[in-house]
C-alpha cells in the first residue's frame, strides 16, 4: 500500500504573544488518502484555520510549529525550507481561502490568471487552457464563462469571486487541498453544485481534502471521515456516517444532539451552554470539563486521544460508548 497522502502527527502550533504562549493547534494528529475527503470541524477559535496554514507552511510570527510532523506522501513539510513550501504549494498543495482575495491577484484578469495557472502545470497549448478555464468557470456555476474570463476581480461580487477562486484550485489539480470555509457565504444551490464538483474531482484524480466548516449537513453530504477540534486538540475522530450518528465525545454530542444526522441536514452546529475557555488559561485535564455533562472528579487528568472502537477515536475518559457500540 502506498502511504497516505496527508498524515499529520501530533502536530503542536503555538503563538508566542505578549500575553503568553497561545497553543492553538496542541497535538492534532489525522489522516487523509487519496481521493479522500476530511471534514474538519469545531467552534470559533477551536484551531482549524491554523491547523491548515501549518500544513500550508503559511504561519508567520509570532506563531511557529513547535512539535509534530506533517508527512505529505511520506516527506515532512515541517522540515522544508520557505522556497520548497514555495514551489510545493504552487503544484501539489493548495488552499482555498475564506477570503478569496488571498487566491486573485487583484491587477491581472481572470483569464491571465488561470491560463498561467493551466500553462505552469501542463504542456498544453494557450487554446487548451483556455478552454480548461472555461470549463472550470462553468463547473462552479459562473454563466457566460467567455465574458467573465475577460474581467478583473473587482468586477465580481464576493460569492462570485470565491466561485473563482474554488475553480482555479480545481484547475490546478493538486494531489491535496485545504479547503478553509469556502462555501459559506455562497447560496445553498450554488453550495450544492460545488460540493457535488469536489467530490468527483476527489474520487476522479485522487485529491485529498480537508474541507474546514462549521455546517454538520455540509461534512455529513461531502467527507468520509471527521476530526472535530476543541480548544485546539482533536477530541473526536472517525468515519464521518458513524460520528454523527453515535458520536463518541461529549462534546460532538453536544454539537449534534441525539437526533441523527440524517434528521439534522441543514442544520448548524449547536450552541453549546458556556463558553470556550481561553486558550491562553485552559484549566488543567480536559479543556471541555466546565461545560460538559458526563464531567467526573477524573477529568482533572487530561485525557489523550484513545481508540474506544475500531477506528473510533476520542479524547475523553468517560465517552458515550455504549451507545456508540450499540448497532
Ligand atoms: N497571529 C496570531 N496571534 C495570536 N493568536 C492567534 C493568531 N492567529 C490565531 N491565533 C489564535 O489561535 C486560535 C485558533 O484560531 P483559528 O483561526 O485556527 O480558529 P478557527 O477554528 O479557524 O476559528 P473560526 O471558526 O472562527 O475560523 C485562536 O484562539 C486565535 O486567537
Ligand atoms: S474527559 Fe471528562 S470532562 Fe472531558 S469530555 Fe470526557 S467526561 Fe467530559
Ligand atoms: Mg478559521
Amino acid at each position: 500500500m502506498s502511504a497516505p497522502t496527508l498524515e499529520v502527527r501530533n502536530l503542536c502550533t503555538h503563538f508566542f504573544t505578549r500575553a503568553g504562549v497561545v497553543k492553538a493547534v496542541d497535538d492534532v494528529s489525522f489522516t487523509v488518502d487519496r481521493g479522500k475527503v476530511l471534514g474538519l470541524v469545531g467552534e470559533s477559535g477551536s484551531g482549524k484555520t491554523v491547523t491548515g496554514f501549518s500544513i500550508m507552511g503559511l504561519v508567520d510570527a509570532p506563531g511557529r510549529i513547535v512539535s509534530g510532523s506533517i508527512l505529505f506522501q511520506g516527506k515532512d513539510l515541517a522540515t522544508l525550507s520557505e522556497e520548497e513550501m514555495r514551489h510545493l504549494r504552487g503544484n501539489r498543495i493548495a488552499m482555498i481561502f475564506q477570503d478569496p482575495m488571498m487566491t486573485l491577484n487583484p491587477v491581472l484578469r481572470i483569464d491571465t490568471q488561470m491560463i498561467e495557472t493551466v500553462l505552469a502545470h501542463e504542456k498544453v497549448s494557450e487554446d487548451e487552457a483556455r478552454q480548461r478555464s472555461r470549463d472550470a468557470l462553468g463547473m462552479v456555476g459562473i454563466p457566460s464563462p467567455d465574458e467573465r474570463l475577460k474581467s478583473y476581480p473587482h468586477q465580481f461580487s464576493g460569492g462570485m469571486r470565491q466561485r473563482v477562486a474554488i475553480a482555479i484550485a480545481l484547475l490546478h489539480r493538486p494531489e491535496l487541498i485545504v479547503a478553509d470555509e469556502p462555501t459559506t457565504a455562497l447560496d445553498v444551490t450554488i453550495q450544492g453544485q460545488i460540493l457535488a464538483e469536489v467530490q468527483k474531482l476527489c474520487a476522479t484524480t485522487g485529491t485529498a481534502m480537508i474541507w474546514i466548516t462549521h455546517d454538520l449537513s455540509v461534512v455529513a453530504g461531502l467527507a468520509d471521515d471527521i476530526a472535530v477540534m476543541y480548544a485546539g486538540k482533536v477530541v473526536e475522530y472517525g468515519d464521518v456516517g458513524e460520528v454523527l450518528d453515535k458520536p463518541l465525545h461529549p462534546y460532538t454530542h453536544g454539537l449534534i444532539g441525539s437526533v441523527p444526522s440524517r434528521n439534522k441536514r441543514g442544520e448548524p452546529l449547536r450552541q453549546i451552554p458556556g463558553m470556550t475557555p481561553s486558550l491562553l488559561n485552559l484549566p488543567e485535564g480536559c479543556a471541555f470539563r466546565a461545560r460538559c455533562p458526563r464531567a467526573q472528579a477524573d477529568c482533572v487528568q487530561r485525557p489523550e486521544l484513545r481508540e474506544w472502537l475500531p477506528a473510533r477515536l476520542a479524547r475523553c475518559h468517560h465517552p458515550h460508548r455504549e451507545e456508540a457500540a450499540a448497532a
